[in-house]
């Protein structure tokens, strides 16, 4: 039986770090808001870097640490919802730039559980016996999108990209999964949205003030908890799985307190979630690959581990994956 094996993973982030107490110079905040709120301390900003600049470095590192050549790659999926251009796709734009002259490439939007739908898409990809092997990353330059006057928003994103090698395998690897869109609910998160505008309507060519993020953090937080901890449940039940067999639950990182209550609800101890969100921020399709390069170059997983990926965005979607590593 064909199986998905992730071989590395890499991340990248601007170099500029901006902190609370940054933002509070900027917009009405505190510190002691945003860090009780939100567990966010700091987050990378932008300093003029767009996302193509972030994915282009997380593919480069991949190609290094897997010791592929890029003339090798077959797919190269990338997850993000601040693409440098409408087309050509991210993906495109890696594939020029480190040479993998036979690769497919695209772009999956899915906000926040990007990284999952892109991971599962490279799954299914390479379980059909068509492809071997997939850069699949997750970036996002979302300082681009927030409304800096808006400090109900502003003080939770940050930009970074991450992503993963993966390829065949014979051995265990991407064993489960649950993705899911609730499109009935896509309004309580948005950005990016464009007027049409053309020569034969009256509509205002101007950027609608929907373009930036705009969201009902209280759905939001309801929709996560429930949408999570349903999804993790159902896996637990189906593997026959107690959280003492999983090493680390890596959950998108949009709010610590979401994760506070998912892990009460399921009554995981905190301590099993891998968090960084006080250095990062919500970094959206990046989290969770940023999450999971960062317990690789930690040396604290191991051949065999069971982690769980457990995301969920704008959408609305989710997706939760069990990998063997
Ligand atoms: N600094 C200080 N005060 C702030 C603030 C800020 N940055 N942002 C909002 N407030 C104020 C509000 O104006 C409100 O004031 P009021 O009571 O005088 O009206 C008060 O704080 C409480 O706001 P509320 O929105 O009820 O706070 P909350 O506890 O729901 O937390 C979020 C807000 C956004 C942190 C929370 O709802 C959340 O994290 N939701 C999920 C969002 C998310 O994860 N989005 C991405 C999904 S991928």
């Amino acid at each position: 039986m064909i199986r998905t094996r992730v071989i590395a993973t890499a991340a990248s982030v601007p170099e500029q770090v901006i902190t609370n107490a940054d933002l509070a110079k900027i917009v009405d905040t505190s510190d002691e808001w945003i860090t009780q709120r939100t567990g966010i301390r700091e987050r990378h900003i932008s300093a003029g870097e767009n996302t193509s600049v972030l994915v282009i470095n997380v593919a480069k590192q991949l190609l290094e640490r897997a010791a592929v050549k890029a003339e090798d790659i077959d797919l190269i999926i990338v997850a993000s919802v601040t693409q440098d251009y409408g087309t050509p796709s991210l993906a495109c734009m890696i594939q020029k730039e480190i040479g993998a002259v036979n690769a497919v490439a695209f772009d999956v939007v899915a906000a926040c559980s990007g990284f999952m739908f892109a991971l599962s898409t490279a799954d299914k990809f390479i379980k059909s016996g068509a492809y071997g092997n997939a850069l699949v990353i997750g970036g996002e330059t979302l300082s681009k999108i927030v409304d800096w006057t808006d400090r109900a928003t502003c003080v939770l994103f940050g930009d970074g990209a991450g992503g993963a090698y993966v390829e065949k395998s014979e051995e265990a690897g991407m064993e489960w999964e649950n993705i899911g869109s609730a499109g009935e609910k896509y309004e309580i998160l948005t950005e990016g949205y464009t007027n049409c505008a053309n020569a034969f309507n009256d509509n205002p060519a101007s950027v609608d003030p929907l373009w930036y993020v705009n969201m009902n953090g209280r759905e939001v937080f309801k929709f996560a908890t429930k949408k999570v901890t349903g999804s993790l449940k159902k896996l637990m039940e189906e593997k026959h799985l107690k959280h003492e067999d999983v090493k680390y639950f890596i959950p998108h990182q949009a709010n610590i307190r979401i994760v506070e209550v998912i892990a009460k609800k399921l009554g995981i101890p905190f301590e099993k979630f891998y968090m960084n969100i006080d250095r990062l921020g919500n970094t959206s399709s990046a989290s969770i690959p940023m999450a999971l390069n960062e317990l690789n170059e930690q040396g604290l997983l191991e051949r065999g581990d069971k982690i769980v990926l457990a995301g969920f965005g704008g959408g609305m979607t989710w997706g939760t994956m069990l990998i063997v590593w």
